[in-house]
């Protein structure tokens, strides 16, 4: 809901963020000026398989309070110096996005203060903006359940191309767990892809599937599996040449929003930012149409709290605030549905 009337912002507010769209819980806790003064994330990792939407809800409702307390304890802020409660509205996993509103409603409720839902998407591309210093970006938003490219346009951040099927984190992660690669240490599973592919020498060819602005990267992880379970090339090949065309595909969709837009910065967010290989990629084209790349840094470019506590700020100083009885989760919110009125 959009209140009309904006508010002057002063440096003593402080708005805590509630993550909970997937695997992690986050809660943020970020100043009006920008600082971020805590970050705490608890991670759901699945015994086996990919991520469990009512475990990882029951994970979320098992570590809110002690990530509550981290965060508050971190930012040295008590409850009652808030000045509002952010949660991610959408879009997400049902279960999980319906506890950590459950959180936020409880906290905005007793402590009389206000709530902001907040497009978790608008969310990841916000920090960017504040941590890299960039205004007016295309930006490519690469995670395990989004993948997209996006840039203001007309009032509202515009989606100039996205996948048809499947993520581009999603794409790795699948490929890794049919290939055997274990997430050790904490290492995702993009990350072991990315030190396999290190050692690949030749490129397999393999589906790449870029349709009008769109792209789909189904078809490439089943090839890549077979090629693998063939057994004619090695890990390393075949983890190298997934990353070739994955990669290209986003970078190829990037390119063109970035000819049409002709905008001058470029944005690389989402976990799949973390990759080298595709930071050059990007950085190549970025450079040959003269614009600027910057990538999140990495404690951003995964979810986390800190990203809805500012855009929950950005939005409640356009005066956006969410009645607690229409503070319903949106599992589709799409970033081209979102009001930005803090845009111009
Ligand atoms: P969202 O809800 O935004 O979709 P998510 O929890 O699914 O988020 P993130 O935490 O943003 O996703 O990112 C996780 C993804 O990033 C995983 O698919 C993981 O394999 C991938 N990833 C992490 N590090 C790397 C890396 N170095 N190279 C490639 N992919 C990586
Ligand atoms: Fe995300």
């Amino acid at each position: 809901m959009i209140n009309a009337q904006k508010i002057v912002l002063s440096d003593d507010m402080y708005c805590l963020g509630i993550e909970s769209t997937a695997d992690d819980f986050g809660v943020g806790i970020a100043r009006s000026n920008g600082e971020i003064l805590a970050n705490a994330v608890e991670s759901y990792i699945p015994v086996e398989g990919g991520i469990h939407p009512r475990e990882a809800a029951r994970h979320h409702a098992e570590v809110a309070n002690k990530t509550l307390l981290q965060a508050l304890t971190t930012a040295k802020i008590k409850p009652k110096d808030l000045t509002a409660i952010a949660f991610s509205m959408g879009p997400g996993l049902g279960p999980c996005l319906r506890t950590g509103a459950t959180v936020a409603r409880t906290l905005a409720a007793y402590l009389q203060i206000p709530l902001v839902g907040v497009n978790h998407s608008i969310a990841h591309i916000e920090i960017g903006k504040l941590e890299t210093g960039v205004t007016d970006p295309v930006t490519l938003y690469a995670s395990g359940g989004n993948t997209m490219v996006t840039a203001f346009e007309s009032g509202r951040y515009r989606v100039f191309g996205e996948t048809l099927d499947i993520a581009l984190g999603n794409c790795l992660d699948v490929f890794g767990r049919q290939a055997g690669l274990k997430s050790q240490r904490g290492l995702p599973l993009g990350a072991a892809i990315e030190q396999q592919a290190l050692r690949g020498k030749t490129l397999i060819r393999l589906p790449y599937v870029v349709k009008g602005m769109d792209l789909s990267l189904s078809g490439l992880v089943t090839s890549a599996v077979t090629q693998l379970q063939k057994g004619n090339h090695s890990l390393e090949d075949v983890c190298y040449s997934l990353q070739e065309h994955a990669f290209a595909m986003v970078t190829e969709v990037t390119e063109r929003a970035l000819a049409h837009t002709e905008k001058k910065e470029v944005l690389l967010t989402g976990g799949v930012a973390a990759n080298n290989r595709l930071q050059e990629m990007l950085r190549i084209v970025s450079e040959e149409h003269g614009a600027k790349f910057n990538v999140v840094p990495k404690k951003f470019a995964t979810d986390n709290g800190a990203m809805i506590a500012w855009t929950g700020f950005l939005a409640y100083s356009q005066g956006i605030v969410t009645p607690i009885d229409e503070s319903y989760v949106k599992l589709r919110w799409r970033v081209d549905r979102a009001d930005v009125p803090w845009i111009n």
